[in-house]
C-alpha cells in the first residue's frame, strides 16, 4: 500500500514541464492504455491533467511490464520515470517509465468511451466528473468563482456570509422549501439578499456567496432546485451606479477566465470571439423599449407557432424566447431596466412619478442563454414598505427586522444576485445548466 504522507512533495503533471530531464513519482489513475509489442502506453491522470507514460519490457523487465496488463480502466497507480520533452506528446512531455505500482485495481468502470445517455451520466455524475468534458467545465468554474471573489474583494467590499435558514421568502411564495424548524416553520434561503440590506448599512459595501433553494417546478435547462448565487449589496448607490458594477464585474470575469481557461475553452469548443465582445459598458434599455421591439416582432410574426411563443404586452414577464430576441440587437449582454412592479418582488423601489414601474434591471446574456442578474435598487421608505408587504400578504412580524433597517439611517441602497451555473453555462458555451454544478439538483433529481 502507499504511505498515507505522499501528498507532502507530490509532484503534478501540471508542473511536469519544471522536471524536464529529471526523474519523477507520479500519482494517478488510468485513462486508457494501448500495447505495441514490447512497449505499452500508459495515459495517466492526474487531475491536473494527462501525460503519456511509455513502458518498454526492455527498461523494465517482466515483472513491471506485467504490471501493466492488469491495469484497467480507471485503475489508481504510481509510476516513477524521467521526464521526456516531446512536442508530439499531449502537453508536451511524456515519461519514460522505470517502475509502477498499483494501488488499486479498478472493475468493470462503467463509463466507457462509447456514448452514454445523459440519465446515466448523471446517475454517474461521481464518476463522471472524471471526464475531460466536466473536468474542463469545472475548472472554467472554480476560475469564475476566483474571479468574482478577487474582483469584490479588490474593490473594498466585505464577504458577509448570509444564513440559509430564514423565516420569510425573499422572491415570492411560490418557490420555498419548507423545513420543520423544532416546530417552527423555516424556509431554506432563496436569496441572501435581506441580510446583505444590513450589511451594507453596517460595512458599506457587501457581498454573500452561497447556496440558495427554489422549489422551481420549471424543467428547463436554466433552472436548477439548488444554485449558487453571488448577491453583492452597495448602500448610496442608486440603478446606474448599480448597472456600473455588474458590467465591470462581468467583463473581469470574461477576462480572468481567457486568462486562464483557454485550454479547457478550447476542448469545449467555445467560440472565443463571443468572449472577446464582453467588454463594457453594456447597452442598457428600458422595459418600455423592449416591450415596444418585442410587441412589433409579435404583430409582425406570421408563423403561427413562433407568434404563439413570442406572444407579448406590456406588462408581462419576459420568457426565454423574448430574452433571446432581446440580445439578437447586440453582441454583447444586454441591461434591461424598469419593469413593471407586478413582475418583480416586493421590496423593489418604485420609479418616480410610475409607481407601476420599478427600479429592477435584469442583465441578459446574449446567445439564448438569458437572465444571469437580476437586481435592483431597493425601498428606503419604511412606510411604503410596510405598505408593499401588506399588499402581498407577507408576515409583517417575519419582516420586522428588516423594516427596522428604514427606521434608522435609511439610505438609497442597491443590489444584484448573479446566479453561477448560469455564467458557467454561458462562457463555456454548453447548452444545459446541470453540467455547470459539480452535483446538480434539479426536480428530478437528488441522486448522487
Ligand atoms: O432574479 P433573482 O430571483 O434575484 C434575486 O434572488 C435577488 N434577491 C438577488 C439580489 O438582488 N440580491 O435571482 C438572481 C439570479 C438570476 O438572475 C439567475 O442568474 C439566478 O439567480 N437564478 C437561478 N439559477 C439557477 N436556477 C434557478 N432556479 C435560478 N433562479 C435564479
Ligand atoms: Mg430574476
Amino acid at each position: 500500500m502507499i504511505p498515507a504522507h505522499i501528498n507532502r512533495d507530490q509532484i503534478y503533471i501540471a508542473n511536469i514541464g519544471e522536471h524536464a530531464g529529471k526523474e519523477v513519482k507520479l500519482h494517478g489513475w488510468l485513462y486508457n492504455s494501448r500495447h505495441k509489442g514490447k512497449l505499452w502506453f500508459l495515459l495517466l491522470r492526474d487531475g491536473t491533467g494527462v501525460i503519456q507514460c511509455v513502458v518498454s519490457l526492455q527498461d523494465v523487465g517482466e515483472e513491471i511490464f506485467s504490471r501493466c496488463e492488469k491495469l484497467s480502466q480507471e485503475s489508481s497507480f504510481v509510476v516513477t520515470g524521467t521526464v521526456r520533452e516531446d512536442k508530439r506528446a499531449p502537453g508536451g512531455y511524456e515519461l519514460l517509465t522505470k517502475n509502477i505500482e498499483i494501488v488499486h485495481i479498478a472493475q468493470d468502470y462503467p463509463i466507457t468511451p462509447k456514448e452514454h445517455g445523459d440519465t446515466f451520466l448523471m446517475d454517474h455524475r461521481h464518476l463522471w466528473l472524471r471526464s475531460s468534458r466536466q473536468h474542463a467545465i469545472l475548472r472554467v468554474r472554480h476560475t469564475i468563482i476566483k474571479a468574482i471573489r478577487d474582483f469584490f474583494d479588490g474593490q473594498g467590499f466585505t464577504l458577509l456570509d448570509a444564513p440559509i435558514f430564514t423565516p420569510a421568502a425573499c422572491e415570492g411564495t411560490t418557490t420555498l422549501f419548507e423545513t420543520d424548524y423544532f416546530g417552527e416553520k423555516a424556509y431554506l434561503t432563496q436569496s441572501g439578499q435581506l441580510y446583505m440590506e444590513p450589511g451594507c448599512m453596517a460595512f458599506g459595501k457587501v457581498y454573500c456567496f452561497g447556496p440558495t433553494f427554489r422549489a422551481e417546478k420549471s424543467k428547463t435547462r436554466r433552472h436548477l432546485t439548488e444554485f449558487w448565487m453571488l448577491e453583492p449589496e452597495i448602500a448610496f448607490c442608486d440603478l446606474d451606479g448599480l448597472m456600473d458594477v455588474e458590467e465591470k464585474m462581468i467583463q473581469h470575469i470574461a477576462q480572468r477566465v481567457m486568462r486562464d481557461c483557454m485550454a479547457e475553452l478550447k476542448f469545449l469548443n467555445r467560440d472565443i470571439s463571443k468572449l472577446e465582445n464582453i467588454q463594457a459598458p453594456f447597452p442598457r434599455m428600458s422595459y418600455d423599449d423592449a416591450a415596444n421591439y418585442l410587441l412589433d416582432l409579435y404583430e409582425k410574426e406570421t408563423d403561427p407557432e413562433r407568434k404563439e411563443l413570442l406572444k407579448f404586452e406590456w406588462g408581462m414577464d419576459f420568457g426565454a424566447p423574448h430574452e433571446t430576441e432581446l440580445t439578437k440587437l447586440h453582441d454583447k449582454p444586454l441591461f434591461v431596466y424598469g419593469y413593471p412592479s407586478a413582475v418583480k418582488a416586493f421590496y423593489m423601489e418604485p420609479w418616480p412619478g410610475r409607481p407601476e414601474v420599478c427600479k429592477s434591471v435584469d442583465l441578459l446574456a446574449p446567445e439564448g442563454y438569458g437572465e444571469i442578474c437580476g437586481g435592483s435598487e431597493r425601498m428606503s421608505s419604511h412606510d411604503a414598505l410596510l405598505a408593499r408587504i401588506h399588499k402581498e400578504g407577507l408576515p409583517e412580524e417575519a419582516f420586522k427586522w428588516y423594516l427596522e433597517l428604514r427606521k434608522y439611517g435609511s439610505v438609497p441602497h442597491s443590489g444584484f444576485g448573479m446566479g453561477v451555473e448560469r455564467v458557467v453555462a454561458w462562457l463555456c458555451g454548453i447548452e444545459h445548466i446541470r453540467e455547470a454544478i459539480p452535483f446538480p439538483r434539479t426536480i428530478k433529481r437528488v441522486y448522487p
